[in-house]
């Protein structure tokens, strides 16, 4: 594992530009965790979470602030893992393939940037420790972010 949060700090060192960031840390989850579907930000602006950089399939460009997986980890500020997103009630398919996701907050701080969301087409597919992976490279990738 140290070695990934290593190749990470690589990836993204020497680049300010959050969209580009973004952009990367997205291709890094991608490649380095299996049996995604979709992998991706959404960025905080105003009342509502707005698609940000992805690897996946189109997924909706806004989530209001309460709604959907993503607005519940954004209300209660901590990672969510839904074994099942048909059981979990006001989730928003984006791609009806999907059948588990998590969801990470972004947390500079206090101040919450975004969250980072992952689904998976498999059933159950998010363990805690696929959890505590994502918080690492989050809170890596806001120490990066200028403010
Ligand atoms: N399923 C998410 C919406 C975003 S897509 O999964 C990319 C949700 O319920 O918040």
């Amino acid at each position: 594992m140290q070695e990934k949060y290593a190749q990470y700090h690589a990836l993204i060192e020497g680049e300010t530009d959050s969209i580009a960031l973004m952009a990367n840390t997205s291709a890094f989850i991608m490649e380095t965790m299996s049996r995604l579907n979709w992998a991706g930000f959404y960025i905080l602006r105003d009342t509502d979470l707005v698609l940000g950089p992805f690897q996946g399939k189109p997924a909706c460009y806004r989530i209001a602030l309460g709604k959907g997986v993503c607005g519940y980890c954004v209300s209660h500020q901590k990672s969510i893992i839904v074994p099942d997103v048909h059981a979990f009630p006001g989730h928003i398919a984006c791609d009806a393939a999907s059948r588990s996701e998590m969801v990470v907050p972004v947390l500079r701080g206090s101040i919450l940037y975004g969250v980072i969301d992952l689904d998976s087409a498999e059933y159950n597919r998010f363990t805690d420790e696929d959890r505590l992976f994502i918080e690492q490279i989050a809170q890596i990738f806001a120490e990066k972010l200028v403010v």
